[in-house]
């Protein structure tokens, strides 16, 4: 009985582990700046979380027109919007109408970064196995 009781708790702990070590991606290579954004430790690991720089950045700044029903004509968007890599090519291409408008502007480089980091760590690949290197 006991035996049994250990192997379920030991299986929880496995589980959680392997899940905290693949359900966001660890690290996020930034092709602008050239540098590797290191997403699961240190400063960055706190301001890429929702309630970190990056991701009040994106709430304040970036839903106040990716909203549903907006009146400003964007797109809803939300983390899963996009894989990683597509949020990515947002942030590198700048392709978007409100970046190319200026409206980005609004936040510095360092915020935007983190605002890319924040949306390629919750990406909706992010939960992914095979795609979280
Ligand atoms: C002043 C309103 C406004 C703000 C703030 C804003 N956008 Fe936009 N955005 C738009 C509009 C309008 C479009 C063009 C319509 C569309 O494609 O959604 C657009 C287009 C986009 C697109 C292309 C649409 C798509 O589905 O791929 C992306 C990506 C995007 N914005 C991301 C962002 C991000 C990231 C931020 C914050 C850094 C942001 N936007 C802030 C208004 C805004």
């Amino acid at each position: 009985m006991q035996r049994t009781y250990i192997g379920v708790i030991c299986f929880f702990v496995l589980v959680a582990a392997a899940l905290s070590v693949y359900a966001t991606p660890a690290t996020r290579h930034d092709v602008k700046t050239g540098t590797c954004r290191v997403l699961n430790d240190g400063p960055l690991e706190w301001e890429s979380r929702p309630w970190g720089e990056g991701g009040k950045a994106f709430k304040q700044v970036c839903k106040s027109c990716h909203t549903r029903d907006n009146i400003e004509g964007a797109t809803f968007l939300w983390e899963e919007s996009k894989t990683s890599r597509g949020w990515n090519m947002v942030f590198t291409k700048m392709r978007a109408k409100c970046a190319r408008d200026g409206v980005w502007a609004r936040l510095s480089d360092d915020q935007l970064l983190m605002v890319n980091d924040y949306l390629y760590r919750w990406a909706s690949d992010s939960m992914d196995i095979n795609d979280s290197a």
